[in-house]
């Protein structure tokens, strides 16, 4: 069994936020953003436009790409960790939106990393039995709902968005996707969303502490973010057998331009093989790399029999690289 690419798509909400509303917002530049982050505009989503909904244009346009209905779908997979509630899981929104069966539907949270983790699990679901012919798997993000628009520290990183992919189970042998995911508990604080769960309830308290929104040491991510991205894709290569010039393309999580310069210098891929639309779209967690696939696909950067590395990092912590054909 392979698993196969069948169709890509991606949802950007209609507003843009620019560097120069920041600027109204809290003590900032247009030039510091740019010069630190890469980031020139980001996208929000509207007041009453949720992550499923999101999610649900992003799939539609996927399933069209594809062929396909959201009937003939097996499972879905929704990488986010801005569900539109806690339960019911997201993906069981786009089940009924998408007039799909009774279906496998579950989310998975591993922040940034989670997009990589859902293909990763969308992949050994269709390994494991013929009845998984076709896979959706979503990244969906409503982030601008856990920022705090008065941190001038994160509030300039993050936008919304969702990327979404058709995976099919095609007869072949081909080996890709290879995956080499990882975690470390360890830096559980370093990026983290404090209140509203199960250690700290809601409460007006935690509200007035402000622990509703994103925590991040973002020096210590920096560095951490590089070694892990590059570690974890010398892993996959080494692993698969692929000299890094045989990939076409690189697309990294998109959380900061210098995160991304710095990995491909690492890895010696020249610049030109490594995807970048930071500036149009902020870090939006796990679509980054569903928003980015799509557009490479849909402006030609990307041609069928392609090989591509993605490569991701996130809270948790969390990382991974996979190769896969497209
Ligand atoms: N505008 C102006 N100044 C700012 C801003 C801002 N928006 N934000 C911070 N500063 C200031 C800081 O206060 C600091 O001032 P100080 O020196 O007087 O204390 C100075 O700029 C430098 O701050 P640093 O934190 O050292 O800046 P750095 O170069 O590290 O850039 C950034 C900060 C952009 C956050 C960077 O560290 C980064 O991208 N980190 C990684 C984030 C990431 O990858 N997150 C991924 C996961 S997110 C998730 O999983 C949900």
């Amino acid at each position: 069994m392979s698993v196969y690419i069948a169709g890509t798509g991606s949802y950007l909400p209609e507003k843009l936020l620019t560097n120069a509303d920041l600027e109204k917002r809290v003590e900032t530049s247009d030039e510091w953003i740019r010069v630190r982050t890469g980031i020139e505009e980001r996208h929000i989503a509207a007041a009453g436009e949720a992550t499923s909904d999101m999610a649900r244009i992003a799939a539609e346009r996927a399933l069209k790409a594809a062929g396909i209905t959201g009937a003939d779908l097996s499972a879905i997979v929704i990488a986010t960790s801005t569900p539109d509630h806690t339960f019911p899981n997201t993906a069981c929104l786009l089940q009924h939106a998408l007039d799909c069966g009774p279906i496998f539907c579950c989310d998975l949270c591993a922040a940034c990393s989670g997009l990589v983790y859902a293909l990763e699990t969308a992949s050994a679901l269709i390994r494991s039995n013929k009845k998984y012919r076709y896979v959706l798997v979503c990244g969906a993000e409503k982030l601008s709902s856990i920022v705090d628009w008065d941190d001038r520290n994160t509030c300039v990183l993050f936008g919304d968005g969702a990327g979404a992919f058709v995976l099919e189970n095609r007869d072949g042998d081909d080996k890709f996707p290879i995956s080499c995911l990882g975690a470390d508990g360890t830096y559980s604080e370093t990026i983290i969303l404090p209140g509203g769960g199960s250690r700290n309830p809601t409460s007006h308290e935690t509200v007035d502490q402000r622990m509703h929104y994103i925590h991040m040491q973002g020096r210590e991510t920096f560095k951490l973010a590089i070694k892990a991205m590059v570690d974890s894709s010398n892993n996959v290569l080494s692993a698969a057998g692929v000299a890094p010039e045989e990939v076409a393309l690189v697309i990294p999580h998109q959380a900061n331009r210098r995160i991304i310069q710095a990995v491909a210098q690492r890895l010696a891929v020249p610049p030109d093989r490594v995807f970048d639309n930071i500036n149009r779209y902020g870090n939006t967690s796990a679509s980054s790399i569903g928003i980015a696939f799509d557009d490479a696909v849909s402006t030609g950067r990307l041609k069928r029999g392609d090989l591509v590395l993605l490569t991701a990092f996130g809270s948790g912590l969390t990382w991974g690289a996979m190769l896969l054909r497209y």
